[in-house]
């Protein structure tokens, strides 16, 4: 099962992640979990999300990119959901061997993200990759989705047909 933990503050604004979601929601055994709508309040329910995290074989955290980082409401479902003797530390097994994509869109160009003029873009994925393999999951080649700002209709669309590809072949590869 593939469980996407999906953190846009502005959904109903969304250009880019709105068709990566109408793509990913077109698979069998896709689970979606729009955090900024279940949780207006910031007030996230951690056992449901952990049982949901139980039933994933692929866990993919999407969103926009925002300064150079993720929205806070999903740095604090990581803070919550992640917990201490359940997701790291003594007895904190639950995630190990599952594989964990991160599906990130932004604003810049490819470019913008080079080492030297701005941070590189394997630099910022690092505090997630970190927190991927701290938890014993398998960190996949992230996908993303530049120019946002910029790209036109077509193009978001043919983002969004990769992002589909990208789940079904992990979904064949299962099984194969
Ligand atoms: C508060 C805020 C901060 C942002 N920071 C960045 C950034 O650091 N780098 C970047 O490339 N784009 C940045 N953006 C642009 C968003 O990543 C871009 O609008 C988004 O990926 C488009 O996806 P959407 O159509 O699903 O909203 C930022 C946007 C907002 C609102």
């Amino acid at each position: 099962m593939i469980l996407i933990i999906y953190a846009h503050p502005y959904p109903q604004h969304s250009h880019a992640n709105k068709r990566m979601l109408d793509q990913a929601s077109t698979l069998d055994s896709v689970e979606i979990r729009s955090l900024y709508q279940r949780y207006p309040d910031f007030n996230i329910d951690i056992a449901a999300e952990q049982a949901a995290l139980s039933r994933a074989d692929l866990i993919v955290w999407q969103h926009p990119m925002q300064w150079y980082s993720m929205p806070p409401l999903l740095k604090l479902w990581i803070d919550k959901v992640l917990s201490h003797g359940w997701a790291y530390g003594h007895e904190g097994t639950a995630l190990r061997g599952k594989e964990l994509l991160w599906a990130v869109t932004t604003g810049g160009s490819n470019h913008h993200f080079d080492i030297g003029a701005y941070p590189g873009f394997d630099v910022l994925a690092q505090p997630l990759q970190a927190t991927a393999l701290y938890c014993g999951l398998q960190w996949l080649e992230p996908f993303v989705m530049h120019d946002t700002f910029v790209s036109a209709d077509e193009t978001l669309e043919a983002g969004a047909q990769r992002f589909k590809q990208r789940l079904v072949d992990w979904q064949e590869r299962q099984d194969g």
